[in-house]
């Protein structure tokens, strides 16, 4: 049984630089001191929890993961307060997650709050690279992988997880500022019945591509359509995706095919919390062009852990190019960043369990 007084810390012996202006901060370049690792054999389970200096892990190639991508990882963050103290938002929500990813991968199951104690580990050891400005935080990438050394197709024997720690700043180079955002109209990124509902790595290989044709001609990211009928829509590449439409604030539901986002799950219930009217439905992309001509679409914004709020200004879909209330912040989009990151950097009380203290 892994529990924290199990937990080996090796210190790092040559402390690296940490960066000087946090202000330059950009996302996932850096990484901290030390790292979390644990093992999983057959028979023996999750053992030899461990935080040892960042550094490379050796891998035969053979390794199954670099053959047949069996993989799964989650996205979460340390915020350091004004009063110094350091917080993480819903990181049950994220063991969760991953347990749900596992699942589907065939990976393991890991214990949630063993998974919990040691990331605030983690965090605590490596407290000094939890950046202080204005939004920065220390990005946490909690994977696991099968580094078995064998080539059959099945389900592995053994797997390493893994807890790095990335100072970061914003994902988007714009910060809060719009992104344009490309609909896809060629390539699907998964299907019901798919992986689409995990986060795992072969989901974001299999969109690289629709990514490097929207970068070219401009567009930050891409937005997903269903698989099957390509009409109805599902999320971004790193994010999930809110329409206001009139008075309304639409998700796509959680079909099966796109991640259930924590982001996601907690500005719904900050908006019920307000009173908005906020539907998890099917939303197609004729009804967003509709909504767009005859001008009901007040706000598009994308949810998540890296993007936090990050509002759309332009969306193209073929050879329409809609322009989102003048590619400005939206008032609503705001109002959610503020409350949002409010609670995250803990200058405002949000609900029950939410903020966990690390130290
Ligand atoms: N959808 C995808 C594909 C993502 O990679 C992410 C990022 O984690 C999200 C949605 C948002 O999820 P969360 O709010 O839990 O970070
Ligand atoms: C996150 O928001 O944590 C993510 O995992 C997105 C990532 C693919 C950059």
């Amino acid at each position: 049984m892994t529990t924290l007084e199990n937990i080996i810390i090796e210190l790092t012996k040559n402390p690296k630089t940490r960066p000087i202006d946090e202000n330059a901060l950009d996302f996932g370049s850096v990484f901290s001191d030390h790292m979390f690792i644990m093992e999983y054999a057959q028979g023996k389970g999750w053992h030899s929890p461990r935080i040892v200096p960042y550094g490379p892990i050796p891998l035969e190639p053979a390794a199954m993961c670099l053959h047949y991508g069996q993989e799964v990882f989650e996205g979460m963050k340390a915020y350091r307060a004004e009063d110094g103290t350091i917080n993480l938002f819903r990181p049950d929500e994220n063991f969760k997650r991953l347990n749900l990813s596992n699942d589907r991968l065939c990976i393991p199951e890991v214990d949630v709050d063993f998974c919990i104690e040691a990331t605030k580990k983690l965090v605590e050891v490596d407290k000094d690279w939890v950046p202080s400005a204005p939004n920065t935080s220390l990005y946490l990438r909690p994977f696991i992988f099968c580094h078995e050394p064998n080539l059959g197709v099945k389900a592995g024997d053994q797997y390493l997880f893994v807890i790095i720690a990335s100072p970061s700043g914003p994902y988007y180079k714009e910060g809060l500022n719009p992104v344009k955002i490309y609909v896809e109209n060629t390539y699907v990124r998964t299907v019901k019945g798919g992986t689409g509902m995990a986060k795992t790595g072969g989901n974001y290989a299999s969109s690289l591509k629709a990514g490097v044709e929207a970068h070219d001609q401009g567009y930050s990211q891409v937005l997903w359509l269903d698989g099957i009928e390509n009409q109805y829509i599902e999320e971004v590449g790193a994010m999930n995706i809110f329409f206001r439409i009139g008075d309304e604030v639409i998700t796509p539901e959680l079909s099966g095919s796109i991640l259930g986002g924590i982001t996601r799950k907690s500005v719904v219930a900050l908006l019920q919390k307000d009173g908005y009217k906020v539907s998890e439905r099917r939303i197609s992309i004729s009804e967003v062009e509709e909504a767009h001509k005859n001008g009901q679409l007040k706000e598009v914004f994308g949810t998540g852990t890296a993007a936090v709020i990050s509002p759309v200004g332009i969306l193209k879909y073929n050879d329409n190019v809609m322009e989102i209330n003048n590619q400005e912040i939206g008032e609503l989009s705001q109002y959610l960043y503020d409350t949002l990151t409010g609670i995250q950097w803990g200058k405002t009380a949000g609900p029950e369990g939410w903020v966990v203290k690390v130290c």
